[in-house]
C-alpha cells in the first residue's frame, strides 16, 4: 500500500492517532502536511518525523475557516498538490445535556464536525484534480451510544453523515470519501480520560474486557486502516464505515 507520488494533509497531527497517521503516510512514501492546534506540540512531532520523508507542519484550528483556507493554499504553494485528506482533530467534552453549557456544545461541533466540512470545502476541488480521497476519523460513538456523551456522539454520527453525501457529491469526480469509527485507542485524550476516574487499574481492565481482542488500540492500529482507505487498494470503496474496535461493538456495550 504504497502513497508515492501522493500529499497527504492529516488534522490533528501532532500526537495520538493523527499522529501515527501521518507517519505511517510518510513511511507509504507520502509527502505530509501536519495540521494541528497546537504549536508546541506540532514542533516536536515535526522534530520526530523529519528523517521519515518530506512534511510540512502548520499551526492553526479546524474550526477557523481563515486557517483552513490558509493551510490548504500553503499545501499546493509548498507541494504543488493536495490528494489526501484525513480528517482526524477531534476533542472530547462529556456531560449530560441539563450540565452541557451551550458553549461546549458549538465548541465541540465546530472542532469535531465543522472542521471536517471546512477542510472538505477547501480541498475537494483539488482533490478532484488527482483522484484523490478523504478519511474522516468517527468513533463507535457515531453507532452505540455512551452515557453523558450527547455533542461528541451527534458529532461523531454527523461525521458518517458528511462521509456518505461527500462520497455522493464527489463520487463522479472520482473523490472517494470514507470514514474510520475506533473504538478505545491508547492515545493522549484517553490517557486524559483514565487520569480523571477515580479507579484507573479498575476501569482499565473494564476497557481491555468489553474488547474481544481483549486491548485497546493502538494509534498505528487506526492509520493502517486509514492508509488502506487512502490507498490504491481502496480504490472501490467509498461511503463506506470501517469500524477498526477490536470487536468492542459486536457486545453493544
Ligand atoms: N482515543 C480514542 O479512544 C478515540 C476513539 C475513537 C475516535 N477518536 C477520535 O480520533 C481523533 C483523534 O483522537 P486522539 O485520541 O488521537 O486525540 P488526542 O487528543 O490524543 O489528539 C488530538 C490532536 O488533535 C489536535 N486538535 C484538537 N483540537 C484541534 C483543533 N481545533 N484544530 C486542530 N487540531 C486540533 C490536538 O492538539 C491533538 O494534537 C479524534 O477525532 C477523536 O474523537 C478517538
Amino acid at each position: 500500500m504504497r502513497l508515492d507520488n501522493r500529499v497527504a494533509l492529516v488534522t490533528g497531527a501532532a500526537m495520538g492517532i493523527g499522529a501515527a497517521v501521518a507517519e505511517c503516510f510518510l513511511e507509504a512514501g507520502a509527502r505530509v502536511v501536519l495540521f494541528d492546534i497546537d504549536a508546541q506540540a506540532l514542533s516536536l512531532r515535526e522534530s520526530a518525523l523529519q528523517d521519515r520523508g518530506e512534511l510540512l507542519a502548520i499551526a492553526g484550528d479546524v474550526a477557523s475557516e481563515a486557517d483552513v483556507e490558509s493551510a490548504v493554499a500553503r499545501t499546493l504553494e509548498t507541494f504543488g498538490s493536495l490528494d489526501l485528506l484525513v480528517n482526524n482533530a477531534g476533542i472530547d467534552l462529556a456531560g449530560k445535556a441539563p450540565d452541557f453549557s451551550s458553549s461546549d456544545w458549538d465548541r465541540l461541533m465546530d472542532v469535531n464536525l465543522k472542521g471536517a466540512y471546512l477542510f472538505s470545502r477547501y480541498s475537494i476541488p483539488h482533490l478532484a484534480a488527482r483522484a484523490g480521497a478523504i478519511v474522516n476519523i468517527s468513533s463507535v460513538h457515531a453507532i452505540v451510544s455512551y452515557e453523558s456523551c450527547p455533542a461528541y456522539d451527534a458529532a461523531k454520527a454527523g461525521m458518517l453523515a458528511l462521509t456518505r453525501t461527500l462520497a455522493l457529491d464527489h463520487g463522479p469526480q472520482g473523490v472517494r470519501v470514507n470514514a474510520i469509527c475506533p473504538g478505545y485507542v491508547d492515545t493522549p485524550m484517553t490517557q486524559k480520560w483514565l487520569d480523571s476516574v477515580p479507579d484507573r487499574a479498575a476501569t482499565l481492565e473494564q476497557v481491555r474486557a468489553v474488547h474481544p481482542l481483549r486491548r485497546m488500540a493502538t494509534p498505528r492500529d487506526i492509520a493502517e486502516a486509514a492508509l488502506f482507505l487512502a490507498s490504491s487498494r481502496a480504490s472501490f470503496i467509498t461511503g463506506a464505515t470501517l469500524v477498526v474496535d477490536g470487536g468492542l461493538t459486536i457486545y453493544g456495550r
